[in-house]
């Protein structure tokens, strides 16, 4: 059975990527608009960097996994479809800021929809808003005829990026919505099918369409308002002595509640938490449930308020000052293991620093030097790219950009940030003097590093010696 996906959003690939690689007697096709990118999946340089992903790949490619531009083509002989498009939120127009713009599932459907000439199973792989599937369904079903049917499925995609290849090749549960209808159901049954390829029939997960859709929003929701609420705890936990990491141990040990998603940050980043929960609150408002809406927005205030208090913390002990003075920014991607920096909080602070006018020397091991100037110069805070020119210099290494710096911060986990893994001592030596580590990600030893004369600021702990 010919299985296609039309055109591409990030982690859209590697899903087919690995439905090929576990269902050798299928045909998967990927196809994108973009040549570039289809070009870079046929090359040894893939557009998406995944551990794991290359060996996927490399396996299937050729054998029945197959990238291409030839849309029309692809729809044609497929059987089932993927559409994973972007959702990106809305710029402009009703809803702005909030909604996700539909553009682009809307033109892929109309697309299947013209050039389908035999019945095609349509599923919804991108994050949409609830009930997102009935715009599709009445697209299509506008243009079916007695010898041609589309069925509609939701079928959302839980994987994180970092572990995409590990999260698919052993998902908690793969999510399937259908109509309640025979040709749902059946329909179902033949996505369910293709994941039975790998995964155990009991995690494979049979609903209707709106649950299924308002699941994955959910799902982001609920992780991301565990963030914000161990952050919110954080900011006590600085005010009274309390250690965050202590709190976070001891809630995580009752079963009900769990360790995962629990540790304090800077702030969550990345495209999916703060773009499912702005959707969250534009359906709550447009469903009229303002107090649901508050809800949820309060889980993305909570972390613009974690960004700014960490940087009124970093002002407070620098004297209340950070003019002039070269703050060494240690990561700038989301999370760690990734280069990419869609919503990341070192974003957030470096437009901070700059505006108040500091020097700002930036370290991250996966992420561009042309990601960071275009991050950086986004309409904002900064829009001219000379000027961030001025006080913002990339460096190719945490010692460089550490060299004559006031300050440290920490804002992506790396591993390579970690104490045993950084010489710290020829840090603090080439630092201003008193040299200051903030921690926002809370992976460093402070002890070790005062030992070294550091003056160490953790996020969700007091300062040393201010609660003895
Ligand atoms: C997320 C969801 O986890 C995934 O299921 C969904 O399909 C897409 O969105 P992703 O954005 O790749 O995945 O990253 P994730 O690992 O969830 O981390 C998101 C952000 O939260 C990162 O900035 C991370 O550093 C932060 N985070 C995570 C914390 O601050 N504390 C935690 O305890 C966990």
């Amino acid at each position: 059975m010919p299985v296609n996906r039309i055109p591409n959003e990030s982690l859209g690939g590697p899903t087919c990527a690995v439905i090929a690689h576990k269902n050798p007697h299928l045909k998967v096709t990927i196809v994108d608009i973009n040549a570039t990118r289809i070009a870079a999946w046929n090359s040894d340089n893939l557009p998406i960097y995944e551990p794991g992903l290359d060996e996927v790949v490399k396996e299937c490619r050729g054998r029945n996994l197959f990238f291409s531009t030839d849309v029309d083509a692809a729809i044609i002989e497929s059987d089932l479809i993927f559409v994973s498009v972007n959702t990106p939120t809305k710029v402009k127009g009703v809803g702005a800021g909030y909604a996700a713009d539909l553009k682009w599932v809307e033109s892929a459907t109309r697309h299947i929809a013209r050039v389908a000439t035999s019945d095609k199973i349509v599923v919804e792989k991108s994050t949409v808003p609830c009930r997102t599937a009935q715009s599709m369904r009445v697209i299509l079903e506008a243009n079916s005829t007695a010898n041609l049917k589309f069925d509609i499925l939701s079928n959302p995609e839980f994987l994180a990026e970092g572990t995409a290849i590990p999260d698919l090749m052993k998902p908690d549960r793969v999510l399937i919505g259908s109509l309640d209808t025979d040709r749902g159901r059946s329909a179902a049954a033949s996505l369910a099918d293709v994941y039975a390829g790998w995964v155990p029939r009991s995690q494979i997960i049979t609903m209707n369409l709106w649950s299924s859709e308002l699941s994955k929003l959910a799902a982001n929701a609920i992780l991301a308002q565990r963030i914000s609420s161990i952050n919110a705890l954080s900011a006590i936990c600085e005010a009274t002595g309390a250690d965050v990491d202590e709190v976070s141990y001891a809630c995580g040990l009752d079963t009900r509640i769990g360790p995962k998603f629990l540790k304090a940050s800077v702030g969550f980043g990345g495209s999916c938490f703060q773009k499912d929960i702005l959707n969250l609150v534009y359906l709550s408002e447009s469903l009229h449930l303002p107090e649901v809406a508050a809800y949820w927005k309060q889980v993305v205030e909570m972390n613009e308020y974690q960004k700014r208090r960490f940087t009124n913390r970093i002002i407070s002990k620098l004297f209340n000052t950070l003019t002039g003075k070269r703050i060494a920014l240690f990561g700038f991607a989301f999370k760690k293991d990734t280069g990419d920096t869609r919503e990341s909080a070192a974003i957030t602070l470096a437009k901070y620093f700059l505006a108040e006018s500091a020097l700002v020397s930036i370290y991250d091991p996966k992420v561009d030097e042309s990601q960071i100037w275009m991050d950086l110069s986004e309409p904002g805070v900064e829009s001219n790219l000379d000027a961030i020119k001025k006080q913002v210099t990339i460096c190719d290494s945490a010692y460089s950009a550490a060299e004559g710096a006031d300050c440290v911060v920490i804002a992506t986990e790396w591993e390579e940030f970690r104490v045993e893994n950084l010489d710290y001592k020829k840090i603090y030596d080439s630092m201003q003097k008193p040299a200051f580590l903030f921690d926002g990600r809370l992976i460093i030893d402070s002890k070790k590093l005062e030992d070294i004369g550091f003056q160490v600021e953790v996020i969700g702990k007091g300062s040393t010696g201010a609660f003895e």
